[in-house]
């Protein structure tokens, strides 16, 4: 069986101007010769200006989404093929504050990963139960669900990323016991159509707790949000990664 790749990914979500970019430098000039996939997902207006401020390092830049359509009369979203034009390798999908805040179904989600598939983008698809699923034990079945309906025909290793993220560890500086983690990623790696497929562990990951989180069977690597934003603190992430 091939073993699923690490990789640290950093969601800046709406977060950044042209200033910041020498975190991304800073980043970038700092890595030693990590092993790891190393990606951050600036918005949409940084994409193009953070892959020439990175390029030749081993930073990749992503997306955070895109449309499902190709092109065409749809003012306001961004297609894979323009993200994919301005630099990127990536693109996150299904974020949980894009499912509660602009009401994405695993449907949508799994036609926007076909588009990022269509045009060469690696899809990173997020899914994750609310508190009130895990008080109501129904965690594993939420997070099952969402991987059924999220992943489109064709997804496989080379083309796609799962991250769990459970939307009550978001931003919160709360996270799942490790058990907890583990329970979910050995349930999805089980439920994987590619075994293959890198798994990521999302909400409050910090350098404090990187290492431990990392340490786990199933978990590939993070997708971080507010520790990304900083250089030494998502290079410290990346460093836990690599050493695990
Ligand atoms: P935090 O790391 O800020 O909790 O955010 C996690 C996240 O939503 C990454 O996509």
């Amino acid at each position: 069986m091939t073993k699923a790749c690490k990789l640290a990914a950093g969601n800046w979500k709406m977060n950044g101007l042209r200033a910041d970019l020498d975190e991304a430098r800073a980043l970038a000039s700092g890595l030693g010769q990590t092993s790891c996939g190393v990606l951050l997902c600036p918005p949409a207006t940084l994409i193009s200006a953070m892959a020439e401020a990175v390029a030749g390092s081993r930073v990749m830049v992503g997306g955070q989404d895109c449309a499902a359509q190709v092109s065409g009369a749809h003012t306001g979203d961004i297609s894979a093929q323009m993200l994919a034009d301005s630099g990127a390798r990536h693109v996150i999908l299904g974020h949980s504050e894009r499912r509660a805040d602009h009401g994405e179904s695993s449907a949508l989600v799994a036609e926007k990963a076909l588009a990022a598939h269509q045009a060469g983008l690696v899809a990173i698809i997020c899914l994750g139960e609310t508190e009130s699923e895990r008080d109501g034990g129904q965690t594993l079945a939420v997070v099952l669900e969402q991987l059924a309906g999220s992943l489109p025909q064709g997804a496989t290793s080379a083309n796609t990323v799962v991250a769990y993220e459970p939307v009550w560890a978001i931003g919160t500086g709360r996270t799942p016991t490790l058990a907890q983690i583990a329970e979910v990623h050995d349930s999805l790696r089980a439920n994987l159509p590619d075994a293959a497929i890198s798994l990521l562990y999302g909400g409050s990951v910090k350098p404090g707790n990187a290492a431990d989180i990392f340490a786990i069977a199933n978990v590939d690597g993070a997708l971080v949000g507010g520790a990304s934003l900083k250089a030494s603190d998502f290079g410290a992430i990346v460093a836990a990664l690599d050493a695990a």
